[in-house]
């Protein structure tokens, strides 16, 4: 056997990635810019998500440039499959579904007809590996580790939004994003996030509790109207619920603003609510959250036109956000005319033709007196 040398990285010939469309843009977008050929993607999700969907639409699409691809399920009966894929488009002849679950004919099937793509449905009808209540991915990790890109389909399912994230991948980066409704014909990618994310109308007043956050979620810039709710507890605990926003944040929220507004929140239920369902983890909501409780708490709207970013920290303060200037940008887009930001903020490059007037603070306690 020849040994294996070490040898200068810079030596290294650099080998043009190959990559080929699924035939969905948003997919394309999050996998770094296609299929990458002899690449493993494993798609995680809560059941009912549209993993099975999400899959069948793309090869579908890719079965147009591909000879042979092959659908591995074991999950669904043919029948079923054929169903779902006659909603979703065109089914091509050159599609192959094999019910099966034992690996060994699987393998004997990929040897003798070589396809070129093969969807798995899912993983494990064949191997061990499933979805925590939480949606994440459980089972043995060595299965994330083997693969070369790990993508997130996440969203409420009563709620029509779908976001597909990558959690891994080797071959490109993980702060694209994929944005879909479901619809009855399938998923159907969203071009214009804020349009979505917003529950009130562009240009209208909105209700007491609603206040919308300037949220960047991977590298798109998006606004999201924040829902809240605050009432008197009828029953002894006060109950705090947030659907896309995580509880603990929420309950640290709710303690820094009894601490440092003076706000007597403890004997308060608190519901929280994002617009759509979707769970953006940018901690620039902070300051939406802060501004819709406080909104909903004394009874009083925001002026249209108010958009926030801003994460808020255990003091009080306000800490600055990346790149304000593309959330100003978002927000002037959609006619938005006020942004509150931290006062801590450096550089700030607000784009040519912008009219937005930024409101800087320091603490939240600045964010009662500027606004009511
Ligand atoms: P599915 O892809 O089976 O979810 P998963 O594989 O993640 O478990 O589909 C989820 C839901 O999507 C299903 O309950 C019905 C709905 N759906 C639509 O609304 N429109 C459609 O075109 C399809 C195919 C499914
Ligand atoms: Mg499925």
């Amino acid at each position: 056997m020849q040994k294996v040398m070490a040898r200068p990285l810079a030596d290294v010939e650099v080998l043009d990635v190959d990559r080929q469309s699924s035939g969905d843009h948003e997919l394309d977008r999050v996998l770094g810019g296609g299929v990458v050929p002899g690449g493993v993607v494993l798609l995680g999700g809560e059941p009912g998500i549209g993993k099975s969907t999400l899959m069948l639409q793309a090869v579908l699409q890719m079965a147009v440039k591909m000879d042979r691809v092959l659908y591995v399920g074991g999950e669904e009966s043919p029948e079923q499959v054929r169903m779902r894929a006659e909603r979703l488009g065109t089914v091509p002849p050159n599609l192959y579904i094999l019910p099966e679950t034992n690996v060994q004919e699987v393998l004997k099937e990929l040897e003798e007809n070589r396809p070129g793509a093969v969807i798995v449905d899912s993983v494990q009808t064949l191997f061990i590996g499933h979805i925590t209540k939480e949606g994440s991915l459980a089972g043995p990790k060595v299965l994330e580790h083997m693969v070369d890109v790990v993508l997130q389909f996440e969203g409420e399912r009563h709620h029509a939004y779908r976001m597909l994230r990558a959690i891994k991948n080797r071959f490109g980066t993980t702060a694209e994003l994929g944005l879909y409704e479901m619809q009855g014909n399938g998923l159907i990618a969203v071009e214009h996030p804020s349009h979505a994310l917003l529950g009130q109308k562009i240009g209208e007043d909105g209700l007491s509790g609603t206040a919308i956050a300037a949220a960047i979620e991977g590298v798109r810039p998006m606004l999201v109207e924040v829902q809240s709710l605050v009432s008197t507890a009828v029953y002894g605990t006060p109950q705090r619920s947030g659907t896309g926003f995580d509880l603990r944040r929420l309950n640290m929220l709710l303690a820094v603003l009894e601490k440092r507004c003076g706000f007597k929140l403890a004997s308060k239920d608190v519901f929280l609510n994002m617009a759509g369902g979707l769970r953006i983890q940018d901690p620039a909501l902070d300051l939406a959250v802060v501004a819709a409780i406080l909104s909903s708490a004394l009874d009083i709207p925001l002026p249209w036109g108010t958009v926030f970013a801003g994460e808020v920290g255990l003091t009080g303060e306000i800490r600055p956000v990346p790149r304000l200037g593309q959330r100003v940008s978002e927000a002037s887009r959609l006619g938005m005319k006020r942004m509150f930001h931290s006062a801590h903020a450096r550089n700030i490059q607000i784009p040519e033709g912008s009219n937005m007037e930024l409101v800087a603070i320091t603490q939240v306690s600045d964010l009662h007196g500027k606004l009511f």
